[in-house]
């Protein structure tokens, strides 16, 4: 079964894959080298702590208690041995303390990394890569990568240092036992790689599944009211329930294989003390052996077999770290797509369109073709049309929110492509249809434009398109705080915020894509003047749903099923009887002529 959650898009890789994507987070991680390596040396200090534990336990037996009398020996075992603990336990809390610490900062740069890069990409990235994926990303696959820089190498670390120790000290307290004791490796060495199979096909299973649970219960509650339309509820709660069940058949099925797994590993430690004890005592009546070594070695295996489990474990944790990880270095891989280019975009001059065609990424179908328009400087162009036409797309292809598939956009001569980003956009400003409105002040929102306007600035860009006693009238001003998305604010009022945005950047070129949305008439006048305010002396391109709009412009395109099939002046095309004449019929018809 195929999960459609962006979670459970979890595409496994081949050991070759994984090992470039963990050289490369070592690279990555080069920074925090030092704290890391600080980190693992306190480990090899508890791990030997804990090691050194049995051994002198061992010791004691042999020395202070099998042959009686000598209370110095135990008395120093015991000194020792606290002494051991207390050592052990602060270093195995720095090492937490540090390992935390490089880890953290590793997400941090990791986030900022990842999140400037995404900030740089063009328009195109975002329709080739939906935004709840990135959030994910951001979230979820950076959290996994912290999961295997903190805990994984640590470990990772410690269960090899804590195998390497405990088998060394095994071996130079008694050989025999050790190998005694080693004969159960191969049962656990076998069940381990088991395990690692089953488990990791049971992890993606349940991770799958949640993926699925998410998207149905995400689809029943956004899409709430059209289910209770059409009273679709039994449906919906029938596609939750089997979800659900399946997510639970999952997750029994991981809890069954971990303790298949762990039982057996349980066992065949039982196993081994058993051998390493019957041995052991056969070796002791032969006098090869002290009862303290027996002890030593049991005691020591039984620390043997954690770290194992831990090791199997920890595959898992790699694999989905480094399948996270891979996504995580495709988003960094992609180069922004809108360049900075060399040159400088000059004050003023034409905006010329040139045999533009364009087709989004995701499709295949060409939304634009051959479209060719000279905007002079300071004209005033409307492009008309109707739905789906490709107007905005035109308007966004000519502020460069997208590069033309094919043909040229130049302004004062200079290639879009081969401008400074920052004279872009700083020539050219576009309005979107719908602006959005970041959590903070009116004036913080105006300043999204640049970021170093005073208030008085925020002021005068409101005051340029005539809407500052708008906001004056508001209870704290341009202070006042707009709410979640500018719930406060009308429709209209979030159109005027916008406008003051590109009123603060005093751009040579406007693009506006004009709000179709039903201002209340008060509104609608303000905004109507505002706009006026704003195109004067610019060179504006407006895609025009309102008569009054289009009856201002000095020329009107008419754009269909992607090419330009009409332009010239409003008396030229209604003249020319085509289709233009045609709207204006009809607009005459159905709309009273603002003004008229
Ligand atoms: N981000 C996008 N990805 C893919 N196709 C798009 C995207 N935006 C618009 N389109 C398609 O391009 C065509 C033109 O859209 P658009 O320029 O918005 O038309 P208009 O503004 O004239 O109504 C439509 O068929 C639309 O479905
Ligand atoms: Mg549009």
């Amino acid at each position: 079964m195929h999960g459609m959650g962006a979670i459970s898009d979890e595409d496994k890789l081949d050991a070759e894959e994984a090992k470039k994507v963990l050289r490369r987070t070592a690279t990555m991680a080069r920074p925090f080298r030092k704290t890391v390596f600080a980190a693992l040396a306190f480990t090899a200090v508890s791990t030997l702590g804990v090691v050194l534990g049995p051994v002198i336990l061992g010791w004691a037996i042999d020395n202070g208690i099998t042959p009686p009398g000598d209370s110095g020996v135990l008395r120093n075992a015991v000194i020792f041995y606290m002494v051991l603990t207390v050592v052990a336990y602060l270093a195995a809390r720095q090492q937490y303390i540090l390992i935390n610490r490089a880890g953290e900062g590793f997400l941090r740069s990791l986030r900022i990394r990842v999140f400037d890069h995404i900030q740089k990409q063009s328009l195109a990235f975002f329709d080739r890569n939906k935004s709840g994926v990135l959030v994910a990303r951001m979230t979820s696959d950076v959290e996994s990568m912290g999961e295997l820089v903190q805990f994984g190498l640590l470990q990772f670390v410690s269960a090899i240092l804590l195998v390497g120790f405990a088998l060394v000290a095994a071996l130079l307290t008694s050989w025999q036992l050790t190998l005694v004791g080693m004969l159960v490796m191969p049962v656990i060495i076998g069940a381990s790689r088991k395990f690692q199979r089953d488990s990791n096909a049971a992890y993606l299973d349940v991770r799958e599944n949640i993926g699925q649970n998410l998207s149905t219960l995400q689809e029943g509650i956004a899409g709430v009211r059209v289910i209770q339309a059409y009273a679709r509820e039994p449906e919906q709660q029938r596609r939750f329930r089997l979800s659900n069940r399946q997510l639970y058949d999952s997750h029994v099925h991981s809890v069954r294989v971990s303790t298949w797994y762990f039982g057996l590993v349980e066992t065949a430690g039982v196993l081994a003390t058993a051998l390493i004890v019957g041995v052991g005592g056969w070796l002791y009546t032969n006098g090869d052996v002290e009862i303290g070594q027996i002890i030593t070695v049991v005691l020591l295996f039984a620390q043997l077999f954690e770290p194992v489990q831990q090791l199997s474990q920890l595959y898992n944790t790699v694999q989905s770290s480094a399948a996270a990880l891979n996504k995580l270095f495709g988003i960094l891989d992609t180069e922004p797509d809108v360049q900075d280019g060399p040159n400088e975009l000059p004050a003023n001059g034409a905006l010329v369109v040139d045999a533009v065609g364009f087709r989004y990424p995701a499709t295949d179908a060409a939304v634009l073709s051959d479209v060719s328009i000279t905007v002079a400087d300071g004209e005033r162009l409307a492009l008309v049309g109707p739905t789906g036409a490709g107007k905005s797309t035109l308007a966004k292809l000519m502020a460069r929110l997208y590069d033309p598939t094919d043909g040229t956009i130049t302004f004062g001569g200079v290639d879009l492509r081969d401008a400074t980003l920052a004279s872009l956009r700083h020539r050219v400003v576009v309005v979107p249809q719908e602006g959005f409105l970041f959590g903070g002040t009116i004036a913080d929102n105006v300043r999204i434009a640049r970021f170093d306007a005073t208030d008085d600035d925020v002021r005068a860009a409101f005051d340029a398109i005539g809407a500052l006693e708008r906001f004056d009238e508001f209870p704290d001003g341009i202070h006042t705080e707009v709410r979640e998305r500018g719930s406060r604010l009308s429709a209209g009022e979030r159109q005027l915020v916008s406008l003051a945005r590109a009123a603060l950047v005093d751009p040579a070129v406007l693009v506006l894509d004009e709000a179709t949305s039903n201002l209340d008439p008060g509104t609608e006048f303000i905004v109507e003047r505002a706009l006026d305010s704003l195109m004067t002396g610019r060179t504006t391109i407006v895609v025009a749903h309102r008569l009054s709009t289009i009856q201002r412009a000095d020329r009107i395109g008419v754009i269909d099923g992607g090419r330009l099939v009409e332009l010239g002046t409003h008396t030229e095309l209604v003249s020319a009887g085509g289709r233009y004449s045609a709207l204006a019929d009809a607009w005459a018809k159905s709309q009273p002529v603002p003004g008229a």
